[in-house]
């Protein structure tokens, strides 16, 4: 089946088209357009993310997206007479009420291609920024009225455990000379544990199977992508601030001056803190006074150290606890090197039958290709318990933003 998949939690307006067969345990996927349009140097300009201004860019940008995507998939067929109904078209105007732009752009686009061959869409419907989140619903409920296909609902957090285990093979078909990607999916041993690293989550979660999760940990006050993002503030770096203290801690050292904090580390519990180990970087830069080029290298190494100690040590211990033979990681944090290389050798060294993954670099922040693969995994399993034949999907009026949604 061909899944259109939608994801709008944060700052990136995310959509691909994937063809998917194939079991859970067996499933295969071959991507047909992948986009991400980041709003990245919009938020910039402020130093974080700002929801509503969020809802504009996504409502401003989701026609753009989808024309690229579904021209990249060859499945943009222009229509010489309107394909949508009167009654249709009162529908999506109701849908899309909230977002005039985003209406006008589908009213100028949709009418004009013929009904694309999409069995499925999915979209993110949490956790994250609820305005944002609308825009990619109502969007998704707008496309399924103009092309009568069911619409599947996906976690954010679940795209993230299941985008580490995404293994691109790139193919190029010799009869359209089309380059198409074939997904292979690793298969994945259960009990898995998965450490979930984002602008707004830290987490471990235990799964037993595909789509049976418990949240065994978690942050009691800032995620670690957000620590990263206020430290790289405190020293003059741009948002998202991840990126830059890594590279910034690629030329630090250890320096005595500068020590900090590893909070709960030795708790007996799996949760985080990073609210504490912020602060002590706040106090260390105003005792410093002037930072010269070199302290602040070494505080962003310093701080990153504490950071990968703390996820390494705590993960680890999750993964001994729950006899864990797979460890997935996700999330933008994941792409960090410098954990890599941390959680890689303590996989060599003291847990040498752990499978361990981490998702690529371009799928390690937020895409809509986790979200597609997360909604084919969600509909197949609706499929074995007898609640769609392929058709129905998710009733519409029931799909809502959850800002603060769990995993379950
Ligand atoms: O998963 P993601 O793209 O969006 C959320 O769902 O939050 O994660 C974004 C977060 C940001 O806080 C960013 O600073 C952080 O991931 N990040 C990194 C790195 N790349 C992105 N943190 C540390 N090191 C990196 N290389
Ligand atoms: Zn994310």
């Amino acid at each position: 089946m061909h899944i259109l998949s939608i994801e709008t939690s944060c700052d990136e307006t995310a959509l691909s088209v994937l063809k998917a067969s194939g079991s859970l345990k067996k499933p295969a996927f071959t991507i047909l357009a992948n986009e991400v349009s980041s709003q990245i140097a919009i938020h910039a300009q402020f130093g974080g993310v700002f929801p509503m201004m969020a809802k504009r860019e996504h409502a401003k940008n989701a026609i753009p997206v989808l024309k690229k995507i579904l021209h990249t998939a060859r499945l943009e067929k222009k229509s010489k007479k309107e394909t949508l109904t009167k009654a249709q078209i009162k529908k999506i105007q109701k849908i899309l009420m909230r977002e005039p732009e985003l209406l006008e752009q589908f009213l100028v686009y949709i009418p004009k291609i013929k009904k694309p061959k999409i069995d499925l869409i999915a979209v993110t419907n949490g956790p994250g920024l609820e305005p944002a989140l609308w825009v990619g619903i109502s969007f998704a409920k707008a496309l399924a009225i103009a092309w009568n296909i069911p619409v599947m609902p996906v976690n954010h957090m679940e795209g993230h455990i299941v985008s580490s285990i995404i293994a691109l093979q790139k193919k190029t078909s010799e009869k359209n000379k089309r380059p198409s990607q074939r997904e292979s999916i690793q298969p994945v041993a259960f009990p898995a544990v998965s450490l979930l690293v984002s602008g707004g989550h830290t987490e471990i979660v235990v799964a037993k199977n595909w789509m049976h999760y418990t949240i065994v940990g978690e942050t009691v006050d800032d995620a670690a992508g957000e620590a990263f993002d206020k430290v790289a503030r405190m020293l003059g770096l741009p948002y998202p601030g991840g990126p830059e203290i890594s590279r910034l801690a690629k030329e630090g050292k250890e320096n005595p001056k500068i020590i900090l904090p590893r909070p709960m580390l030795h708790t007996q519990n799996f949760d985080f803190s990073f609210s504490g180990l912020k602060t002590a970087v706040l106090y260390l830069i105003r005792d410093l006074g002037t930072l010269d080029t070199q302290i602040k290298k070494d505080i962003a190494y310093a701080f990153q150290n504490a950071v990968v100690d703390v996820l390494l040590k705590k993960t680890m211990r999750a993964v001994t606890t729950y006899k864990a033979k797979t460890l997935l990681l996700g999330g933008g944090v994941a792409s960090n090197s410098a954990l890599e290389d941390a959680f890689r050798s303590a996989q060599k060294k003291d847990f040498p039958k752990l499978a361990l993954y981490f998702p690529r670099k371009d799928l390690s922040t937020d895409n809509a290709l986790m979200i597609g693969i997360a909604g084919y995994f969600r509909f197949l399993k609706r499929k074995t318990l007898g609640k769609t034949s392929g058709r129905e999907g998710v009733p519409l009026a029931s799909i809502k933003a959850d800002g603060g949604m769990r995993l379950q």
